[in-house]
């Protein structure tokens, strides 16, 4: 088997701030409500030019780049989304032609939260089982085109954003992903879900202007799972990896809600400030959440390739979905 490693990571979010205090325009709620139930002080939302293919183009351009790779080079390229721009083609496809990565096949992964996970597992897998070279994983979403801006209860927790890394094969002593925990539970499919856009979607005309295609969200419900999910993927990824909470250098979690990640650090008894934390300026960009916490940290140097440092990423969402993987970068 082969190994693989990360040759580099990218994001693009949009220009666009909308902060809580822009909120407060829109429906009754407070900044310091938000603050202090969510931790999200302000969201980027897309401009109507920018779509999940422009974004998350950006975000692979900026990840190919720093990798040195052309795009010519890349052999598979994964793109987790569940906000595309069309229900097919696959938005993996489109960012392909963008970038004239004339040489790749893509597809299109829908895990909601986790699809980073879900992504980067399928293209270690990929490598690992030696058909592909070097492979493209994007996350992007556009929720804020699935909002309701009038619902308080689900405008205040999303923004838009994309992420990317580029993964090649290596030999295996060099292989960077310890291990990867991956799970789903479909009973949740009315905890958190977008209504009336896939086949079921209504064909009478009376129906197309009534029926709602907005996010909806039972915030308690989803709560209550990510507590317990949380813990439940790092604990069977660091028992793969034969290691515990305390051999981690930094923690990427999903960022949805900042006492999700302070009940995660409790849990596992190991300071919160491991737990690399953006949801303040960019509250949960869904799939691209992780890709982006990591791109900002190794731009600010908390997280330094020269170091070598142990990670864990961890992710839950729609589905329901959840997942953890513990490299080192
Ligand atoms: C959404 C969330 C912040 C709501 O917080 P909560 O403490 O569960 O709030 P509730 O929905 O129970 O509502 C409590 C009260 O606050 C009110 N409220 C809800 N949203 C509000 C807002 N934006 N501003 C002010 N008040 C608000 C409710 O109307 C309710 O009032 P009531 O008791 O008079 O009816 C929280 O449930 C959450 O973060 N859930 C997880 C969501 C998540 O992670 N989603 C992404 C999954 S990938």
């Amino acid at each position: 088997m082969k190994g693989a490693r990360v040759l580099a990571w990218g994001r693009a979010v949009p220009d666009q701030v909308v902060t809580n205090h822009d909120l407060e325009k829109l429906f009754e709620t407070s900044d310091e409500w938000i603050v202090q139930r969510t931790g999200i002080k302000e969201r980027r939302i897309a401009k109507p030019e920018d779509t999940a293919v422009s974004l998350g183009a950006k975000a692979a351009q900026n990840a190919l780049t720093k990798s040195g790779l052309k795009a010519e080079d890349i052999d598979l390229i994964i793109c987790a989304t569940a906000t595309g721009d069309y229900l097919f083609p696959a938005t993996s496809c489109l960012i392909q032609d963008k970038l004239g990565a004339i040489n790749a096949a893509s597809f299109d992964i829908s895990a909601a939260c986790t699809g980073f996970i879900y992504g980067l597992n399928t293209a270690y897998t990929y490598i690992a089982s030696g058909q592909f070279k070097n492979v493209l994983v994007i996350a992007v979403d556009l929720m804020s085109r699935f909002t309701d801006w009038g619902d308080r209860r689900t405008a205040i927790i999303f923004g838009d954003g994309a992420g990317a890394a580029v993964l090649q094969a290596c030999a295996p002593e060099e292989n960077a992903f310890k291990s990867f925990y991956i799970k789903s539970r479909g009973d949740g499919d009315c905890t958190l879900y977008v209504p009336n856009v896939g086949n079921q979607y209504p064909v009478k005309a009376e129906d197309i202007t009534a029926k709602p295609t907005m996010v909806y969200m039972d915030g308690q419900a989803v709560y209550q799972f990510a507590v317990k999910a949380v813990p439940d993927a790092l604990e069977k990824a660091l028992a793969k990896a034969s290691m515990v909470a305390a051999d981690i250098d930094y923690f990427i979690p999903h960022q949805a809600n900042y006492r999700i990640i302070e009940s995660a650090a409790k849990r596992f008894k190991v300071p919160v400030e491991k737990f690399i934390c953006n949801i303040d300026r960019y509250g949960n960009t869904s799939a691209a959440s992780i890709p982006i916490a990591l791109d900002e940290a190794l731009e600010n140097g908390t997280i330094d390739p020269k170091q070598k440092h142990k990670l864990a990423f961890v992710g839950f969402g729609a589905g329901l979905t959840w997942g953890a993987c513990v490299l080192e970068f």
